[in-house]
């Protein structure tokens, strides 16, 4: 069992692996466009050359990094691949500098092994600005957000939210890239 890097002509594959568990709501559905447009954020874990498990790693900045739309399929859990596939995201979140990976997720106790820790929703703005202002369950969320590193101290939203907002006091609170 192996992890490499996404490519164009899995995510089909992916597509098909995310939504045997998005119905009952276990993984956010992606579409088939979304998979294709994001693929290089995509890591997949194989067995004999079958794809057989899949996870994402979304960047919002050095600040933060966000794990998602893990899955391993059904026959080939629990032999070590979920935790292949976050070591890898991890690896690559490392590559880029990341100071704090978050997730949102139904199973802390698999996350809470590989290191995560349980955190406060309001300390990832970015995530919430992303997913969650639009989510059904917004004000009955019955996932666990999870990080592992340093909580950010500021978040970068895209336009027209503020570019960026300051959570906490600190020295990156001060920093105003359009030189306000
Ligand atoms: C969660 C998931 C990715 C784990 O994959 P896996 O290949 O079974 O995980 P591993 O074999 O690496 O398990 C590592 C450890 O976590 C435990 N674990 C696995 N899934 C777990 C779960 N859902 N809840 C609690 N613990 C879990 C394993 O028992 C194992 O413990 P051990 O080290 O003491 O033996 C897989 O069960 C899955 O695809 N589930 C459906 C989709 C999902 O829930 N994704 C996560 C939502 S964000």
């Amino acid at each position: 069992m192996r992890t490499r890097k996404a490519i164009l002509p899995d995510a089909a594959k992916i597509h098909g692996l995310i939504s045997s568990y998005s119905g009952d709501g276990t993984l956010l559905p992606r579409t088939l466009h979304e998979i294709c447009e994001n693929v290089r954020d995509f890591v997949v874990l194989e067995n004999d050359d079958q794809i057989i498990g899949c996870g994402a790693l979304h960047l919002y900045g050095t600040h933060l990094a966000e794990i998602r739309s893990i899955t391993v399929a059904p026959g080939a859990q629990g032999q070590g691949g979920g935790s292949k596939l976050v070591n890898a995201l991890m690896l690559e979140a490392k590559r880029h500098g990341v100071t704090c990976i978050c997730l949102f997720t139904r199973s802390p106790q698999f996350f809470g092994k590989l290191g995560f820790r349980v955190a406060k929703r309001e300390d990832l703005p970015d995530k919430i600005y992303k997913d969650c202002h639009v989510c059904p369950r917004f004000h009955c969320c019955d996932e666990v957000a999870m990080v592992r590193g340093e909580v950010p101290k500021f978040a970068i939203l895209p336009e027209p939210a503020n570019f960026l907002i300051k959570i906490q006091a600190g020295p990156q609170a001060n920093y105003h890239p359009q030189g306000d």
